[in-house]
């Protein structure tokens, strides 16, 4: 039974969903489904230092003695993860047979958390908008290269549609202190409307594209339209997607959320991202694990390879024999 949308619900839900048709409304209901209420009484706090800000912990990885070959069975944490591996704890779902909502709703929880692309865009009459996307990565640095993907099911995104018109747009990472005026951009504005008016944000003009960046970002991107990728439906040959990659012509970050070696700082840059539904997420607790080298590890990595890995299966481990 899907829950009723509620005022507040019919304004997060409507951020990517065209709620005027039955498709839009049922999707929203969809990603709505059994999220537990809203406490209205814990409001973020983060784990805030003295200027208030959160900061991300760093901690031990979870298995800090792992040596090549040790399976997930080799912790009480890994085994008791395993439990639920059973082989009838698994739903399978065939994409071409599941309801389109249903795969919406389970891409947008099961991969998380996803970065957020706060795009600012202008329309080819001079229109200036503004749009959070979450379908969206780096692919690559030389070239630099990134790419957002619009839905174009319920009718083409402003965005999409401004890019391909004027060829150029900006890429602004969301952070903690701005993500309400952020959220607010995602409203289904009719196209003549700037989003830029009613959340409160700062354009700050780009060097090297018309579209203006967001002043309140750390981290912004400048971006001309390098390519663009439309998503066909092979059984209605419908546009479903149009994905935009994005030239990175110009990166600007704050001196501020930067640390010693110039790079960005997690903790002061307190970047937002997308979690399943209507949910944001804040990372607050990291931790660091060398990435292995053949130089320094292969002898260790050949020697387990000539034992073979034994994969214990789950009863060894709470077998009397131990
Ligand atoms: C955090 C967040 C991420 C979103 N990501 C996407 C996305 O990747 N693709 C998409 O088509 N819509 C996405 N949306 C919905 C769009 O932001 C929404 O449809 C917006 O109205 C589009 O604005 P535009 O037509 O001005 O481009 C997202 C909404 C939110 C709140």
């Amino acid at each position: 039974m899907l829950p009723p949308l509620t005022h507040e619900h019919d304004l997060y839900s409507s951020q990517s969903l065209d709620l005027t048709t039955q498709y839009g409304q049922e999707l929203a209901s969809s990603c709505l489904d059994g999220l537990p209420p809203f406490e209205e009484s814990s409001s973020y706090a983060g784990t805030s230092s003295s200027d208030n800000r959160p900061t991300v912990k760093y901690v031990q990885p979870p298995n800090p003695g792992w040596k090549y070959g040790d399976t997930i069975y080799s912790t009480d944490r890994g085994r008791k993860w395993m439990e639920g591996a059973t082989d009838d704890n698994w739903v399978h779902h065939h994409t071409d047979k599941e309801d389109p909502k249903k795969i919406y709703t389970l891409l947008m929880s099961g991969v998380q958390p996803r970065p957020i692309a706060f795009v600012s865009s202008i329309s080819a009459d001079g229109n200036e908008n503004l749009a959070p996307y979450s379908f969206f990565q780096v692919l690559c640095h030389s070239p630099p290269i990134m790419m957002i993907s619009g839905i174009t099911s319920l009718g083409v995104k402003d965005t999409i549609a401004n890019i391909q018109a004027t060829k150029d747009f900006t890429v602004n990472i969301i952070s903690l202190p701005w993500i309400e005026q952020a959220n607010a951009a995602s409203v289904d504005a009719p196209t003549h409307i700037s989003e830029w008016d009613v959340t409160g944000l700062t354009k700050e003009p780009s060097t090297h594209v018309q579209a203006a960046r967001v002043k309140e970002s750390a981290f912004s991107m400048e971006c001309t339209l390098w390519d663009k990728y439309d998503v066909i439906q092979p059984d209605t040959g419908a546009t479903g997607s149009t994905v935009i990659f994005g030239l990175i012509k110009c990166i600007h970050t704050r001196k501020d959320v930067l640390n010693t070696r110039g790079l960005v700082d997690p903790a002061k840059f307190q970047a937002m991202s997308r979690m399943g539904d209507i949910s944001y997420g804040l990372v607050t607790e990291a931790f660091r694990l060398p990435r292995p080298s053949w130089t320094a590890d292969g002898e260790a990595m050949e020697r387990t390879i000539d034992k073979g890995v034994v994969n214990q299966p789950q009863d060894f481990w709470y077998s009397s024999a131990l």
